[in-house]
């Protein structure tokens, strides 16, 4: 039987098992995805396995994403320049680092139908998934990105990599028409972020990546405020569904009945 994994450390909360599993099922693919909580020394003899084709694909999650790259062969474009991988296959016998957050986050905001182009967008957070999202944000012509970070050295190396993006120092809020939650804050429940919203206005774009819990006390209170909020469920299923397309050669059905698979 064909096998998959995502690992991570943590990883009892993902959700990508139920739905890969739910989509090979659904497209008579006899396979089977795993979690699998690993510690460091195991990464370079885990990934092996998807040479010896014990593996066929592996998902990368928190805290991972970047140290799989010395163990792989080749990254895509989106994966060299974010320094993150996400999804490992094997072509020609090369071990292959893709990152399909980026197309996820694309994907996903497409489908709010929000126009990034012309607009002020802040980008709170500068970890790890902070340059999946300022790739996907310049894919869609966005020309105005700012980011605030608690330690601001981190948002400063994002310029590095990005050389027109504007740094703010954590509790600056400047006006802005979308703004991104890529902290881990909110992943509790009782989470506070400790920036003053309330003086921004209202019909904003609020956008947070977490997506368990469903709605962060973030994306409650720009909703009580008058702002259209949306969680991170979609960018979730899109950027599985971009690694199921790569492994199986299918783009998985995204419709009401997999979305409560997910509920
Ligand atoms: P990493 O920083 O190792 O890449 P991550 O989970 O990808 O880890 O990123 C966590 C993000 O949430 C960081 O931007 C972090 O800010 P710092 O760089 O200052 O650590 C942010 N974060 C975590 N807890 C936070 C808090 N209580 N308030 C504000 N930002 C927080």
């Amino acid at each position: 039987m064909i096998k998959f994994l995502v690992i991570g450390n943590p990883i009892k909360h993902s959700l990508s098992p139920k739905l890969h599993n739910y989509w090979m099922t659904n497209n008579d693919i006899k396979g089977n995805y795993q979690k699998k909580e690993v510690e460091n020394d195991k990464l370079e003899s885990l990934i092996q396995e998807i040479k010896k084709k014990k593996i066929l694909g592996i998902n990368v999650t928190v805290p991972f994403k970047n140290r799989v790259i010395p163990y792989l062969d080749k990254l895509s474009d989106g994966a060299k320049k974010t320094q993150s991988v996400n999804t490992i296959y094997l072509d020609n016998n090369k071990l292959i680092g893709h990152n399909t957050d980026i197309g996820g986050f694309e994907l996903a905001i497409k489908y709010k139908k929000f126009d990034v182009s012309n607009k002020k967008i802040l980008i709170l957070g500068a970890g790890g998934v902070a340059p999946s999202i300022i790739v996907a944000l310049y894919n869609m012509r966005a020309n105005d990105i700012t980011v605030s970070n608690r330690t601001l050295e981190k948002a400063e190396n994002l310029k590095n990599l990005f050389e027109n993006l504007k740094i703010v120092n954590w509790g600056d809020i400047p006006d802005f028409d979308m703004i991104i939650n890529s902290t881990s804050v909110g992943l509790n429940i009782n989470d506070q972020i400790n920036l003053d919203l309330s003086k921004t206005g209202k019909n904003r774009f609020y956008y947070d990546l977490i997506y368990n819990p469903k709605e962060t006390n973030f994306l409650r209170a720009a909703k009580k405020l008058g702002n259209v909020t949306e969680n991170g469920k979609m960018m979730f299923i899109y950027q599985a569904a971009e690694a199921f397309k790569i492994w199986h050669g299918i783009w998985p059905k995204i419709d009401d009945d997999l979305i409560k698979v997910l509920s």
